[in-house]
């Protein structure tokens, strides 16, 4: 394992975020962001399986020119690498949601928009105003809730939706039990309370109103009822990926919630390679879980992935220096993947294949 300082001012790359964010954070909120589930196996997992994907570099490629830009679902990203949805962000720093939107326009990058967003989706559009943006949904019981949240993200320009499907209910998340902690009462989850007709809700209140009866038949109904694409977002297994394409999704997202739902899950690098054979080029695949690196991006890529989605290295970020933080993040990760895609000899990401990549003996 490599040596790091253990004490860091400068951060060279997102494991030294990580730690400076672990500093500024109050330690219940930072259990809150950092934990997950169970054992935290699969939140393990997720980043080291990337130690089990070697990369296949190709040489005597002209890479004299390098481009990190990649299109996904007719957006124009200057990078692969989309912000994930990440819940309450103004309790890791009062730039919160805001500040995320606007380092994720910076990067020429989607934000995803959480449903737990801790500012209002109107607001987090206009502080970004030519940023693009993507809201992440739940079905909830009272479907009225959901189409009110929905129109709303329409109305502020959210130009997909992210369907969570990995979460019909919370997974226990043991660092929150024993610490006790609790999202405090100030941080507010405005984007349903607004969809319920503006009641203040407690977090259990909001999980509450998940439904956990969905089946694909409601996302075929979601697909016909709005038209925003819906993306399928945490679905691990072939036998899914080849149903939600059955059933409408516009693209799936490869992710176990970042270990924080069902624990023993596989990674997500791992999962990717069934998933991106059973959906067979119909629709996009993306994936998160892990993402450290530029070289992780790379091998994602390499295995089929579109793009990959990033949530606690933009979220360190944020604890660290709000809206500058998550920009540097941002910046080390699009560093890192152009120097990976140089010394791979891939030019630009659609030059990755799975030539590129071998499981490591
Ligand atoms: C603190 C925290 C809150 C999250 N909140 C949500 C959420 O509200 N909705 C959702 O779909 N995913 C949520 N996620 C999962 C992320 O969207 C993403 O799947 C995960 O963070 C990816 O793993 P990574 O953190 O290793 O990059 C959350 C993740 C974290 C760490």
């Amino acid at each position: 394992m490599p040596q790091y300082p253990s004490r860091v001012t400068e951060p060279a790359n997102i494991a030294d975020l990580e730690r400076l964010a672990a500093e500024r954070l109050e330690p219940g909120a930072h259990g809150y962001f950092a934990g997950g589930a169970g054992d935290e196996r699969t939140l393990r997992r997720n980043a080291d399986a990337f130690e089990g994907w070697e990369l296949r570099p190709r040489v005597l490629v002209d890479v004299s020119e390098i481009s990190t830009r990649a299109t996904v679902l007719g957006a124009e990203l200057e990078i692969p690498i989309l912000v994930a949805p990440v819940a309450f962000q103004l309790l890791a720093h009062p730039d919160g949601e805001r500040g995320m939107a606007r380092a994720a326009a910076a990067a020429g990058t989607v934000l995803c928009l959480s449903s737990l967003t801790s500012t209002r989706p109107a607001e987090v559009a206009e502080a970004a105003s030519g940023g693009k943006r993507w809201m992440q949904v739940y079905l909830f019981r009272d479907r009225g809730v959901t189409r009110a949240m929905i129109e709303e993200a329409a109305e502020s320009g959210y130009e997909a939706l992210l369907l969570t499907v990995d979460a019909p209910y919370a997974g226990r998340r043991e660092r929150d039990l024993r610490s006790g902690f609790q999202v405090p009462a100030e941080i507010r989850a405005p984007a349903i309370e607004v969809a319920v007709g503006h009641r203040s809700l407690t977090t259990a209140e909001v999980f509450e109103l998940v439904d956990p009866s969905i089946t694909w038949e409601d996302l075929e109904r979601l697909c016909d009822e709005f038209d925003l694409p819906i993306l399928i977002k945490g679905l691990i297994t072939g036998e899914d990926a080849a149903l939600a394409v059955e059933h409408g999704a516009a693209g799936v997202v490869v992710s176990n919630h970042g270990g924080r739902q069902l624990d023993n899950a596989p990674a997500t690098i791992d999962a990717l390679p069934e998933v991106v054979e059973a959906v067979d080029g119909r629709i996009p695949v993306l994936l998160d879980g892990g993402v450290r690196r530029g070289t992780d991006v790379a091998v994602a890529l390499a295995l089929g992935a579109q793009a990959v989605l990033v949530g606690r290295p933009a979220l360190w970020g944020l604890a660290w220096d709000g809206e500058a933080g998550t920009r540097r993040a941002l910046e080390m990760l699009t560093e890192e993947l152009r120097l990976a895609l140089a010394l791979l000899g891939a030019p630009n990401p659609s030059a990755l294949s799975t030539d590129h990549v071998q499981r490591r003996a």
